[in-house]
């Protein structure tokens, strides 16, 4: 496990010693270097990037530009132009679903995805769907949730697959999806990999050469950064077949003879317009943060919690655990005969933070069986105290105690 020290690096359990955040799948909390970093920014050398001739903007502009160095550093990546900074994985994946997928789509040609999907992964593609006559097809996952190779090799070879759109890590279910192995049978048929990094790229070691990822995207909030701020890594051969989404300052280096134009380079054509600046300034920090730690200590801490969370929860005979098997630190479950939510606001009583409801997964319940679960997602700042925390919480749970926690 890792240091328990860790806690001490975030402002809010200062604020609020009792709090059991567990909701770190929502959005995860901000340590102190992330905050002043924002904070410095606004005090100290406030400016617009790439467009001034002074020191302010030179500092913000580098502070700006580096951080794609070390999202480069994160993901294995040598190449920071393939990185695009977006406001979040929602903005990254409908960048590329409009960007990419309305250039290469034509009528008949198949999305392939999956009914564990999150609402920012499957939409956008039902958008370019209905805008090019593509079809969406999902590969039928095993009945716990898992992902299986031989269904998508199947469906794979049905009909002209363009796209395979796939999280890195299911947002209800915790399971790490092989993309290795679903990137390199994709390839062979000539189809793409989008992958949605946004519970994965925080929580595991992501090396975006070793599983050949065509597109990932994810967000910052969610890996003690600010919100608003999101990656959208491309490999630059694919970058190049994009038009940008947006259009605006920064976007087009200037127009040629016909009065066409001409666009700037990549990855600065997809960035129009001033960007969140001190969103990416502090993003860079909590990058630093969480390299300093290793991906590989987070990645066993949470697989460790996750563990700790299924041996606590399974303990209880009244609670329906649906992914015991949980390759990180997120588990769904229910309490039998109460709602969700019921459970959600009683654990609120105990200032313990869950999420309830279908997450935005609004498909998986075909699989699970249950349109709502309490979801609890844990970071590298909780520990096995919190857990037994909730466990003690949960022993005792009611309905009467759930309705008088709503009253
Ligand atoms: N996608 C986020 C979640 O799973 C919002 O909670």
């Amino acid at each position: 496990m890792l240091d328990l020290r860790i806690k001490n690096d975030f402002p809010i359990f200062k604020n609020n010693p009792d709090l059991v955040y567990l909701d770190s799948g929502a959005t995860s909390l901000k340590p102190r270097c992330v905050i002043d970093a924002v904070v410095n920014f606004y005090s100290c050398y406030t400016a617009n990037i790439h467009r001034g001739d002074y020191d302010n903007s030179f500092i913000a502009s580098k502070e700006y530009d580096d951080t794609r160095k070390l999202v480069c550093k994160l993901l294995n990546n040598d190449d920071p132009d393939e990185i695009i900074f977006t406001s979040g994985t929602t903005a990254s994946i409908n960048n590329l679903a409009y960007s990419y997928g309305l250039n290469i789509l034509n009528k008949g040609d198949v999305i392939l995805t999956t009914l564990s999907e999150h609402a920012s992964d499957i939409l956008p593609w039902f958008k370019v769907k209905e805008k090019t006559e593509a079809i969406i097809k999902y590969i039928p996952l095993n009945n716990d949730g898992t992902f299986n190779i031989d269904n998508f090799k199947k469906v794979l070879n049905e009909g002209n697959v363009k796209i395979v759109a796939l999280p890195l890590i299911s947002n209800v279910l915790g399971y790490i999806n092989p993309i290795k192995e679903i990137s390199k049978v994709a390839h062979e048929k000539g189809a793409i990999i989008c992958v949605d990094g946004a519970q994965g790229v925080p929580h595991i070691k992501v090396d975006v050469k070793d599983l050949d990822i065509d597109f990932l995207s994810f967000s910052a909030h969610k890996m003690l950064g600010p919100s608003g701020v999101g990656v959208l890594y491309g490999k630059k051969e694919l970058l190049d077949k994009m038009d940008p989404l947006f259009m605006g300052g920064g976007a087009n280096a200037r127009f040629n003879k016909e009065g066409e134009i001409i666009l700037k380079e990549i990855p600065t054509r997809f960035e129009a317009g001033t960007p969140n600046i001190e969103g990416v300034i502090g993003f860079k920090k909590a990058l630093e943060y969480l390299l300093e730690i290793g991906m590989d200590n987070i990645e066993k801490h949470e697989k460790e919690l996750g563990r700790y969370i299924v041996e606590r929860l399974s303990s209880l005979p009244n609670i329906e655990i649906y992914n015991p098997k949980t390759d990180c630190s997120i588990v769904s479950f229910n309490v039998k005969g109460i709602f969700a939510q019921d459970v959600g606001s009683y654990l609120n009583s105990f200032n313990i933070a869950v999420r309830t409801g279908n997450h935005c997964a609004k498909m998986l319940h075909n699989i699970i069986g249950a349109s709502e679960t309490v979801r609890v997602s844990a970071y590298l700042y909780n520990d096995k105290e919190d857990i037994d925390k909730l466990y003690n919480a949960l022993k005792d749970i009611t309905l009467e105690k759930c309705i008088g926690a709503i009253i």
